[in-house]
């Protein structure tokens, strides 16, 4: 059984993101969503948070992927999973350097492990988390850009905020 991992930050978790994870879905036998409990961001959500938010949004689709959260070296879950690769979108150019190094870098901790790139829909290319919570925060319509759950949980979470 050929497994991948699909790791991020995942805060939250978009449609851009769910876009590589059916694209990734076809490749591999299985497919686990991997949310990293430590990224060095200050995430929006906790990581409880962000699972939850992954959870909900895979419901619909024919074949839901395990989401685990992880704490350590992305290397070492994906040993602990049985997985074979990495699965990482590739959006613009800008994306290339920063993964480029993570690849490598994660090849030289486990040199059996491999990173595979994903072009998300074009109409996702510009699209990340941060400017989601960012319109989310002003009050602008991301509707588009995200499932109604998560929708709705951000707006909530501004609310609260104000
Ligand atoms: N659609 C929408 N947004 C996307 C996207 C897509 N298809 N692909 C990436 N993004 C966005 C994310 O939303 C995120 O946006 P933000 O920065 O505005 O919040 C950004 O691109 C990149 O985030 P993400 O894909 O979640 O990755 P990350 O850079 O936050 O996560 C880890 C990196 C967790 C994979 C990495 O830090 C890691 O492996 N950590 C574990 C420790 C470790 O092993 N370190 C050594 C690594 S070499």
């Amino acid at each position: 059984m050929r497994i991948a991992v699909y790791p991020g930050t995942f805060d939250p978790i978009t449609k851009g993101h769910l876009d590589v994870l059916e694209r990734a879905q076809r490749l591999f036998d299985k497919v686990v969503i991997a949310v990293a409990a430590n990224t060095g961001k200050a995430p929006l959500f906790s990581v409880e948070e962000r699972v939850a938010l992954a959870l909900e949004s895979v419901k619909g689709f024919e074949n839901p992927p395990e989401v685990i959260s992880f704490n350590g070296l992305l290397v070492d879950f994906v040993q602990s999973q049985g997985a074979c690769a990495i699965i990482r979108g590739l959006r613009a150019v800008s994306d290339f350097e920063f993964e480029f190094q993570m690849a490598l870098m994660n090849r030289k901790l486990r040199k059996d492990v491999e990173t595979i790139f994903l072009m998300p829909r074009e109409s996702y290319t510009y699209l990340s988390s941060s400017i989601v919570r960012e319109v989310a925060k002003l009050g602008g319509d991301f509707s588009s850009f995200v499932t109604p759950h998560v929708e709705k949980i951000l707006k909530e979470k501004f609310a609260k905020s104000l």
